[in-house]
């Protein structure tokens, strides 16, 4: 896929998700490139006197959303989202469960996520993986004080950690004030445990693993786009969040 191609597939899959939203609701507002896609489709609807309030995920879009005139507020003034559109980095084909915080953004996005009803995923086909982590490393939010004692602790438990660094060599701050240490592995399995015992460490703010979260994944390719829905994967519990 060149990359007008891939911007096509990304407005496809934003264009798609945003049918999804109905006037007057509430919505998270991802983050990045394909949910920024999404923000500008939203904000083309609001001048035409569509009302909907957006809470962001991050500085960015919420720049972005005020920028064109969407209203925006924040979790502490709704704390229930009617459903949030936003990216990932992978999806699983199988499960919908996603890795995100490439971009990062991750501890935001997980807390609006599961402030919402809903959590719409919109991607591009080169997110599509069979097995979670199939691309790349699975970013995990720390505190920055002893943030090495915590990188300690996850290689302790098979994770391969990198302090994630600015252009300029500096350690890479979230919006929560927070580093990001990237972690790969040789295998993720037992996601559900892996995640339980990420939490459990000392140090970890939050981690990119976003199990059971998405309703549906809005998949844009270079001529449309296919949804993914939750409800039709077998053997999904409820979900979770
Ligand atoms: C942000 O940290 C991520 O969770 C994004 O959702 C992810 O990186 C997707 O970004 P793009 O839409 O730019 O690929």
């Amino acid at each position: 896929m060149n990359l007008t191609e891939e911007n096509l597939a990304k407005r496809f899959a934003a264009q798609s998700a945003v049918e999804q939203v109905k006037h007057g609701m509430v919505i998270g507002l991802g983050s990045r490139s394909t949910a920024e896609i999404a923000i500008r489709i939203l904000g083309e609807k609001a001048k035409d006197g569509f009302q909907i309030v957006g809470v962001p995920t991050s500085h960015e879009s919420e720049e972005l959303a005020r920028s064109l005139g969407i209203r925006v507020s924040t979790l502490a003034e709704c704390p229930q989202l009617d459903l949030t559109i936003d990216g990932a980095d992978e999806v699983e084909l199988n499960s919908l469960d996603l890795i995100k915080g490439r971009g990062g953004a991750l501890l935001r996005e997980k807390i609006v996520a599961s402030s919402s009803r809903q959590l719409i995923i919109v991607a591009d086909e080169s997110k599509i993986v069979d097995r979670l982590g199939a691309r790349g490393e699975l970013p995990v939010e720390v505190v920055p004080f002893a943030w090495q004692s915590t990188s300690l602790r996850l290689e302790k438990s098979g994770w391969k950690p990198v302090l994630r660094l600015t252009a300029e060599r500096s350690p890479y701050i979230t919006d929560g004030g927070h580093y990001i240490l990237d972690c790969s592995f040789d295998s993720i399995h037992a996601l559900q445990s892996r995640a339980v015992e990420l939490h459990n460490t000392v140090g970890v703010v939050e981690h990119g693993m976003f199990l059971g979260m998405a309703t549906e994944v809005h998949v844009g390719n270079a001529s449309g786009v296919r949804v993914l829905d939750r409800s039709a994967i077998p053997h999904q519990g409820p979900r979770s969040t």
